[in-house]
């Protein structure tokens, strides 16, 4: 993979056109090259960055995405933690994705995160063939977010689900971030997409993007190192403020 790639704006607003660019960019290339833009979506505040450009933006064949969530909280999703319902509301409501091109956490499932994930590992085989053919899904863009600890999607510092290599997607019963049931992509998934984007904003990321940007280690995000793909983050100047290798 070549260099991290870091695009920093004067705040929010600005992040979001950027945002807007860069994914509108990549779904052309992609529904070019083969006909759909498959794409992963985290919670947090990354839905509302993603989409507060993007849902304006005709010129995107929304049609053709199909959409995954790089991490799913095992809720309703009518739950007001719901990453879909989040999801939903910024963006899909505002935009024509087919219903069944958005895969979302089965809702009869929610309450064992266990068969969660089997079914979301199913559904990522309906798009990306089975685990037979393929060793992993190779998607198109996957948008991540990370916390105060250095954490993304729900693999947090020092989980066991840090060394999971083989399987798709894993669930989790003890999140430090609430809701602690979780479905994730595990890390082989997030490092064999084309390309991947962290997105941050806000002086509360400043150390942590200091941390993750300037010196090596082995939190969660500095783990995301895509094999062939690219990785970008796309940072406002408050969450830039520390960073000195940029
Ligand atoms: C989740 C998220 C999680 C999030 C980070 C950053 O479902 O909780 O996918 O990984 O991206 O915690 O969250 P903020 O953007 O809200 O800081």
């Amino acid at each position: 993979a070549g260099p991290t790639q870091i695009f920093t704006f004067p705040d929010v607003p600005a992040l979001s056109q950027g945002l807007d660019t860069y994914v509108a960019k990549l779904s052309d290339e992609a529904i070019r090259r083969h006909g759909k833009f498959t794409v992963a979506i985290s919670g947090g505040s990354l839905p509302k960055q993603l989409a507060a450009v993007l849902k304006h933006n005709k010129s995107v064949d929304f049609s053709n995405w199909i959409v995954y969530f790089a991490d799913e909280r095992c809720v309703p999703l009518d739950h007001e933690d719901s990453n879909y319902l989040l999801a939903k509301t910024e963006l899909f409501d505002h935009v024509n994705i087919p219903q069944e091109n958005i895969h979302t956490i089965d809702n009869d499932l929610v309450s064992d995160p266990e068969e969660a994930a089997e079914d979301y590992i199913s559904q990522l085989a309906k798009t990306f063939a089975t685990k037979d053919s393929v060793r992993f899904p190779v998607f198109d863009l996957i948008l991540l977010g990370v916390g105060p600890d250095g954490h993304t999607c729900s693999l947090f510092p020092g989980h066991p689900l840090l060394k999971e290599m083989t399987s798709w997607c894993a669930y989790i019963t003890d999140s430090p971030k609430p809701p602690s049931e979780r479905i994730t992509l595990t890390f082989p998934v997030l490092n064999h997409a084309h390309h991947v984007a962290f997105v941050a904003a806000g002086a509360g990321k400043q150390d942590m993007l200091h941390q993750l940007l300037d010196a090596p280690g082995h939190l969660p995000a500095q783990m995301v190192k895509p094999v062939t793909g690219t990785l970008s983050w796309f940072v406002d100047d408050a969450a830039a403020a520390k960073i000195t290798s940029a």
